[in-house]
């Protein structure tokens, strides 16, 4: 099947990723059939859509009919079977339970048509474990897209052990034709790209916050000027359970380095998640924190920051899990944060200037996770 073979989508979840998938496909003038367990959240999912819709609206970035021609095409329910019964092409986004991802898999290999390509939203799970549940592993793929997945532009389409060629060209294609830009993670593995690039930063952090010092505030300030979203306040502002929760799950599947240090745990203790709470590093009770900028430390700057994406990046190159640099480059602007990715980072700022500013965090924290790769060493050395 190609991509302009495809007409009908299935989404299976209507929850935050499932009704933005459902909102990108409709605006990308699919016909999709939305399907969540409860009548409730189906409703909760299409109003989600229709808010997104308003807003973009509102900014002249859809006009009346495309809207309604959009919500024409949007079909709901909560059978499974009604939703992929001439589905050509299914994205699942229910919650991250191997086993409830699993037995899904299973109705949706039974229920969808034979040739029908069947993906995974998951962020973390093993493509590969989910496809298991199924005939067809080779129309399985993992196709992760980030929150919130209307306007985010990154998808992974992340290679299962059996996906074929096909399937991740088709899934390749219709991301396209969406408007997003899609990235092929060859090899399923943890974090695929996007989030495992990032992973070495939220473990600095945590060791940050364990010695005490320096406090978020004072590290955040160095970062302020040139980012949206300092790292402690960004952590605050996703959830400090999400970081923890990701920590651990890098702990288990990757290193035992990764577990969270006993001063992050303990704002999970005490129920200051960030924002969501009104508190965490931060007091979110009157709003976005103010950040005081004469506070920012001296010991660290956003090359210590760039220096560990680039390093983790280049163990991606060195597993085989990316294509080339260029592609986790795509990934990393794509998805968020940085305008360029961290292997034009090193070109621009220089590879040797990284190196050291890794050396110096490998010092403090003397982790694998923040040693200098061969390949990261060679760029530095200018082979
Ligand atoms: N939230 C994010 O930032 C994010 C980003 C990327 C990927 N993901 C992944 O996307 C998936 C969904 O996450 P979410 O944040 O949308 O979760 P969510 O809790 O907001 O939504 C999940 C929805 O699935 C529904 N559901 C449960 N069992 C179902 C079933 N058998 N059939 C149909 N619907 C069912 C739930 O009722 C709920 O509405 C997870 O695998 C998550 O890891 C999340």
């Amino acid at each position: 099947m190609k991509a302009e073979d495809v007409k009908k989508i299935a989404v299976i979840g209507a929850g935050d990723m499932g009704h933005g998938i459902t909102a990108a496909f409709l605006m990308g003038g699919f016909a999709v059939a939305m399907r969540d367990i409860e009548q409730e959240y189906v409703d909760r999912g299409v109003a989600g859509i229709k808010r997104s819709f308003d807003r973009f609206k509102s900014r002249g970035k859809l006009s009346e009919e495309a809207c309604a021609d959009a919500l024409a095409r949007l079909s709901t329910t909560v059978d499974l079977a009604e939703a992929v019964k001439e589905a050509d092409f299914v994205i699942e986004a229910i919650p991250e339970k191997l086993e409830l991802k699993q037995s899904v898999f299973a109705d949706l290999d039974k229920h969808a048509p034979e040739k029908a390509i069947l993906a995974t939203n998951t962020s973390n799970i093993s493509v590969t474990d989910i496809a298991s549940a199924t005939k067809r592993a080779d129309r399985v793929i993992g196709y992760h897209f980030f929150n919130p997945a209307v306007l985010m532009k990154l998808v992974e389409v992340i290679r299962g052990d059996q996906s074929s060629d096909e399937s991740i060209q088709l899934g390749y294609d219709l991301a396209k034709k969406i408007g997003k830009v899609p990235v092929v993670v060859q090899k399923d593995s943890p974090g695929f790209i996007y989030n495992r690039v990032n992973e070495p930063t939220l473990l600095l952090l945590s060791k940050i916050l364990e010695t005490g010092s320096p406090t978020p505030e004072e590290f955040d300030a160095a970062f302020k000027p040139i980012m949206p979203m300092a790292p402690f306040e960004l952590m605050d502002y996703v959830g400090i359970d999400i970081a923890v929760h990701g920590l651990n799950y890098f702990a288990d599947v990757v290193s035992e380095e990764y577990k969270p240090s006993p001063a992050l745990e303990a704002y999970l203790e005490s129920g200051n998640l960030g924002k969501k709470t009104g508190k965490g590093f931060y007091d979110w009770s009157e709003g976005r924190p103010q950040i005081d900028l004469s506070k920012a430390t001296t010991e660290y700057d956003p090359n210590h920051l760039v220096a560990l994406q680039l390093n983790e990046a280049t163990k991606l190159l060195e597993e085989g899990v990316a294509e080339d640099a260029a592609q986790i480059d795509l990934a990393m602007a794509s998805g968020g944060g940085a305008p360029i990715g961290p292997f034009a980072l090193g070109e621009g700022i220089g590879y040797s200037v990284l190196l050291e500013k890794l050396e110096e965090i490998h010092k403090k924290f003397p982790l694998d996770i923040f040693k200098a790769t061969k390949t990261f060493k060679d760029k530095a050395a200018g082979s």
